[in-house]
């Protein structure tokens, strides 16, 4: 058995092929191994002009990798990935190297990293974005933990990733799982701008009584602006689709109830561990969560009392409507940053924002011409508190504020659920408020708990005798 192929995939589903036909054409020795014979087919077929080859047995697939070997994984998160670590550890060498590149669980990550290198073996998590276009041409990738295990691999994922200005879209994270935590932050986002998007179709459609056709028109014109983003572009495109059995859109025949993985819950629960909030991604966490209880929601869209009124000055709502979803882009970001802030602080990632904003730019599903404002902010100010803190995100603020107050009025007062749209400008009026009314949740908690307070003017604990004037 030749053993000189410079990396092996172990998963051929669509996202392992396309990443390993994608390293194929940039004149990479790969190989690839499944259990499943149609996938070995598949990767023959799809990657026939450069003769790719795959295998079937586990033990000839590590004998044809050169030494140290370079395995990376891509198969489904969880369990899975444990079961193949397992039967992969046997017949690997002290110094191989695994990489994770599925969506795991930061913390299975971190346990696998130690378990691992108590027997020799290097080990990574590399989170990817991009879905399958992504994988082929160019995606996104976050790898972190073993530095000089990434450093043997580098050049393949400098060379495979998505480039924006030249730079690739690939950058060594930091320590311990900082490569899966800041993918699954990613998530947390994706997450956010699909609720967004979800949120503006509906006022579109039932604010504005919109069809299909003029919905994909608004967001064409959008997407040549200020809010060309990945997301965008796609979701005008569902716009345009066909469904062959009705001859409708498909999507008006699709069911209003939205599935998911996990990466943006783990977000949510990260975020309240490390006591960080992101309401607007947790909120878009949440509505997934709502939309499943679609038999409820009937019932009660028939007994609840409602009355429909429609948005009126439509030429102007649609303008407050695209600074509304700049507004909500924004703070949808700016929560995610924020919470890989303290998470660098908490898991001691040394996180770096500038660099993790300038690989989002590209082959990510949350790429944006927005992230390059962002990249800017944390390039002039690397320690940047919030992205509300950069003076050209403020004055972007300062223009889009009036709008989006206005969408959200009209939204709320139309009976119309938006539940991203207004926890964010709920935390932007949170974060923009200097006397809270918290002070009444501590007396509140000393009252009946006798839980302490501090004083404004005063430094120390203090406890009061709540009821002494009653
Ligand atoms: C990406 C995507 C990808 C996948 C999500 C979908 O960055 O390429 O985020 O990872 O599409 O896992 O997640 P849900 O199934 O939870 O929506």
């Amino acid at each position: 058995m030749n053993n000189n192929y410079t990396l092996g995939m172990i998963g051929l589903g669509t996202m392992g092929r396309n990443l390993l036909l994608n390293m194929a054409d940039k004149g990479f020795r790969v190989t690839g191994y499944d259990k499943d014979e149609k996938m070995l087919k598949k990767l023959e077929e799809d990657g026939k002009a450069h003769q790719l080859k795959g295998f079937e047995s586990l033990e000839d697939f590590i004998k044809s990798l050169e030494l140290p070997r370079r395995i990376v994984l891509l198969v489904p998160a969880g369990p899975i990935v444990d079961s193949v670590i397992a039967e992969l550890v046997p017949l690997l060498d002290k110094d191989d190297v695994i990489i994770d590149s599925g969506n795991s669980h930061f913390t299975d990550t971190s346990r696998r990293a130690k378990e691992l290198s108590e027997q020799g073996i290097h080990f990574f998590g590399m989170g990817i974005s991009g879905g399958e276009e992504g994988a082929r041409f160019g995606p996104s990738m976050m790898p972190g933990g073993d530095k000089t295990a990434y450093e043997s691999v580098q050049p393949i994922f400098e060379a495979v990733s998505a480039k924006v200005n030249g730079d690739p879209c690939v950058a060594y994270i930091g320590p311990g799982a900082s490569g899966h935590f800041v993918k699954m932050v990613h998530n947390g986002i994706e997450y956010a701008m699909m609720q967004i998007l979800a949120e503006t179709y509906d006022l579109l459609k039932n604010g504005l009584k919109y069809n299909n056709d003029q919905i994909y028109a608004l967001f064409n014109k959008w997407n040549n602006g200020r809010l060309k983003s990945f997301l965008l572009e796609v979701t005008k495109d569902i716009f345009k689709v066909k469904d062959e059995k009705t001859g409708g859109l498909l999507i008006d025949v699709i069911k209003d109830e939205a599935k998911s993985k996990g990466t943006g819950k783990w977000t949510t629960q990260v975020s309240v561990d490390l006591q960080l909030p992101i309401p607007t991604i947790n909120e878009a966490v949440s509505t997934r969560d709502l939309s499943k209880f679609k038999a409820l929601r009937v019932a009660l869209a028939n007994s609840l009392p409602h009355e429909a009124i429609h948005i009126k000055d439509t030429a102007n709502f649609e303008v407050q409507l695209e600074q509304a979803l700049y507004f909500a882009m924004i703070t949808s970001y700016a929560q995610g940053l924020h919470l890989l802030e303290q998470a660098s602080t908490e898991f001691k990632y040394e996180l770096n924002l500038k660099k993790i904003s300038q690989i989002w730019r590209g082959g990510c599903i949350i790429r944006a011409e927005l992230l390059e404002d962002i990249f800017q902010a944390y390039t002039k100010q690397p320690k940047l508190p919030h992205l509300y803190s950069d003076e050209s995100i403020q004055s972007q603020l300062k223009d889009i504020l009036p709008g989006t107050r206005a969408v959200v009025i009209a939204a709320i007062s139309n009976g119309i659920a938006i539940p991203c749209y207004a926890s964010a400008i709920t935390y932007y009026d949170s974060f923009r408020t200097a006397n809270s009314p918290l002070n009444l949740t501590q007396a509140q908690r000393d009252f009946f708990g006798a839980h302490t307070f501090e004083r404004i003017d005063e430094a120390g604990i203090f406890h009061a005798d709540w009821n002494a004037n009653n």
